[in-house]
């Protein structure tokens, strides 16, 4: 039975000197998330953006916030993203010495908590975390970029988690990030996946077609 997929647009890719617009756009193109890569230049070689950012695309629209965190200690910053409007805060567990601490914290914020594996990072990090998350995300490269190859290594991994979460038997996201577009889209859904990041794949060509590359993506 086909599950519906939510396209997550990650705006890494999008003009940073136009972000609400930008927003806007991919908002009324049908991105069902906004997918938000915060880098803060130590966990990843990378440095984006902050919580102020959040807080001023907030009113921009309604579509859920996927915050995904690669700084590192995390803690200290889940307050501030959760105040900027995440509804999803999603983390390392590299990115802090006590991942479930961490996870527990988003709950006690009231937020959907997220645990994101690197493509190094099995999927039996997750045995003891299924019961505290909301989503589960899957790294197909590794974290830092946008633009990046699909890692098809980690299509076995996702398999593996969605056997994990139909087992769990209560509903948690499977979400796929990096190097995603329309081709192996399909292959992911197939294998388990029911949220699709991607970046390079929405934002390509400008915003006239913004809707069509969304519609690729969902079409498999
Ligand atoms: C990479 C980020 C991704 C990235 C995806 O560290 O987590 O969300 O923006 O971009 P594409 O789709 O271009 O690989
Ligand atoms: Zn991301």
């Amino acid at each position: 039975m086909p599950r519906p997929v939510r396209i997550a647009a990650s705006i890494l890719s999008a003009d940073f000197a136009r972000l609400g617009e930008e927003v806007r756009a991919v908002d009324a193109a049908g991105a069902d998330w906004i997918h938000l890569d915060i880098m803060d230049g130590h966990f990843v070689p990378n440095i984006s953006m902050g919580p102020a950012v959040v807080k001023a695309l907030r009113p921009h629209t309604a579509k859920p916030f996927d915050v995904h965190l690669m700084i590192s200690p995390v803690d200290a910053y889940l307050d501030a993203f959760a105040a900027a409007g995440a509804d999803t805060l999603t983390v390392h567990p590299e990115a802090g010495p006590h991942i479930h601490r961490s996870l527990q914290h988003i709950k006690a914020l009231g937020k959907r908590a997220g645990v994101v594996l690197n493509p190094g990072t099995p999927a039996k990090m997750l045995d003891y975390l299924l019961e505290l998350v909301d989503l589960v995300l899957v790294m197909s490269v590794n974290p830092g970029f946008g633009g990046q190859h699909f890692i098809d290594g980690q299509l076995k991994k996702i398999a593996a988690i969605r056997a994990m979460i139909d087992k769990a038997g209560r509903p948690i996201d499977l979400e796929v990030d990096g190097g995603v577009d329309a081709e192996n889209a399909r292959r992911c859904i197939e294998a388990g996946a029911d949220a699709l990041v991607a970046g390079t794949s929405v934002f390509r060509g400008g915003a006239a077609h913004y809707a069509a590359n969304i519609a690729a993506l969902r079409a498999t």
